[in-house]
């Protein structure tokens, strides 16, 4: 990115991070459930959310998505602030961004085709283009067969991988994980951890990972994709330390207490942090 100078000369400018929240409160009632959050997202990096139940995880990237609003302090998409954006440029940058809710959050009275069509149907995109990009993220998922299934029809890491898909949809730059191996087995786990690891690798889609359970965030952390002759292999060398533009992020009580790569957060000596990671 550049910018003219004075004197007509062109300046390079580091790109607007692709979401910042800048001390950022937001309270539910009385209840002050993030207090004074500051964090960036830069192309290509992966930020790893980790606390507690009830810490703000969830109601972060609420407001990451515009889902919700901050009561101080501001959310910017690609430098754009949502608070102050028209509607034209939150036409522009909803499509940038993909999440993929705790617990799948699938229409139920919509088949898989439609939940992961939502979206672009949302904004008037012509049916062959929806058909395409369908079959395109279901395909990525390895669900092509499903595509006329209801979701009462599936399983737990089926929806998951259906929800994965209709975030995908827009070819969004950013994806927001909520929580998205809760309440799946270890197998159903790793399928979405290797999915979210090759859109990171493969695809280059930056990611805010949040999660509780550090075993994930360590593989994310960790592991890479490696695509070739369309083949995809996922390597994890002995010793490894964290992924470079990774960093973890811990929330506690709304306010971020650590920020940092892995092998950080692992000597820390914060006592609600050693008891989290023990
Ligand atoms: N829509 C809401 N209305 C009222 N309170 C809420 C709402 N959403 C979340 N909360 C409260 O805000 C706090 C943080 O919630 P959340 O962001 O979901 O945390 P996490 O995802 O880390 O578990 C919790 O105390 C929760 O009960
Ligand atoms: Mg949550």
């Amino acid at each position: 990115m550049s910018r003219a100078n004075g004197d007509g000369s062109r300046v390079r400018v580091a790109p607007a991070p692709l979401i910042e929240l800048r001390n950022v409160t937001k309270y539910y009632g009385d209840v002050r459930v993030l207090d004074g959050v500051s964090f960036a997202l830069h192309e290509g990096q992966t930020k790893i959310v980790l606390g507690g139940s009830g810490s703000g995880k969830s109601t972060m990237l609420k407001l990451m998505m515009g889902l919700e609003t901050p009561d101080s302090g501001q959310v910017l998409i690609e430098g754009v602030d949502l608070g102050r954006a028209g509607e034209r440029q939150l036409m522009r940058l909803r499509p940038r961004i993909g999440m993929v809710f705790q617990e799948s959050a699938l229409f139920d009275s919509l088949s898989v085709f439609e939940n992961v069509a939502f979206r672009l149907s949302e904004v008037g995109t012509d049916e062959d283009t929806i058909r395409d990009r369908v079959r395109e993220v279901l395909g990525f998922v390895g669900l092509e067969d499903a595509i006329d299934k209801m979701p009462a029809e599936l399983s737990g890491g089926m929806k998951r991988r259906v929800a994965l898909a209709r975030a995908l949809v827009s070819r969004p730059a950013v994806m927001l994980y909520d929580e998205p191996t809760a309440g799946l087995d270890p197998i159903t786990s790793r399928r979405i951890n290797e999915l979210i690891i090759r859109l990171r690798d493969v695809r280059g889609v930056s990611g805010v990972f949040v999660t509780h359970r550090l075993r994930d965030a360590f593989t994310l952390a960790s592991e890479i994709a490696v695509e070739s002759g369309g083949r995809v292999r996922f390597i994890r060398e002995d010793g490894t330390f964290c992924l470079p533009h990774t960093r973890f992020v811990m929330l506690r009580n709304g306010r971020t207490i650590f920020e940092g790569p892995d092998e950080v957060l692992r000597r820390s000596d914060d006592a609600y942090i050693r008891q989290f990671i023990a």
